[in-house]
């Protein structure tokens, strides 16, 4: 195998900022506001005067570095604290399209709750909190969860290949749901789960 720049990518030192999630240098940023997740919220009365009240916020975002020509590339999701009628803040949630491509999640600040989901419906959590490095298996369902105060900022590294596959969690949700209590979060049934 050739070390020609042409064909294969040189090595990188990418710069990330533990506590906000900065990524340098970066190839590519999204935000999510809280509008954009209506689907995920058991409360949608709930849902509609949050996104009024507070002006409809940036719930997370994502930067990534993806070299060109590789078979890995990484980044980090910054989620911000907050929840919709005792709902904590969320990510989409999704499968890979490519099912043989797994991911790893490395929580770099604060707390939170990594739902996982096999494909026949098997339900697995993981605390999120510095130094625990997820392991995502090939075709496990995975979403994040903020249950802190603080924003939750953790590294993924994954294949670029993998790709995302939301229309199964949009549709039927996710079987568990974290709901917060006065000292913590609960996990419980999804009783809109279809
Ligand atoms: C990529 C991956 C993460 C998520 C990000 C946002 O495979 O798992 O980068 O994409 O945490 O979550 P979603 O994409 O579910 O909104
Ligand atoms: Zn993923």
């Amino acid at each position: 195998m050739s070390t020609d720049p042409v064909s294969t990518p040189l090595p990188a030192g990418i710069e990330i900022n533990s506590v906000t999630g900065a990524v340098h240098p970066a190839t590519g940023h999204y935000v999510k506001r809280l509008s954009e997740l209506r689907a995920l919220f058991q409360d949608k009365d709930a849902f509609d005067i949050a996104v009024q009240e507070r002006d409809d916020p940036v719930t997370y975002e994502v930067v990534e570095y993806r070299p060109d020509r590789s078979d890995l590339f990484f980044g980090t999701t910054t989620m911000y604290p907050g929840h919709v009628g005792g709902e904590f803040y969320m990510t989409r949630g999704h499968f890979h399209e490519r099912r043989d491509m797994g991911e790893v999640y490395y929580t770099q600040s604060g707390l939170g709750i990594l739902l996982l989901e096999s494909r026949d419906g098997i339900s697995r959590i993981i605390e999120m909190k510095p130094g625990v490095c997820a392991f995502i298996p090939p075709d496990w369902a995975h979403r994040s969860v903020n249950t802190g105060s603080e924003p939750l900022v953790f590294v993924w590294v994954c294949n670029p290949n993998a790709g995302h596959d939301y229309g199964d969690i949009l549709k039927r949700g996710m079987r568990k749901r974290i709901i917060k209590t006065k000292d913590g979060f609960n996990i419980i049934d999804n009783i809109t789960y279809a």
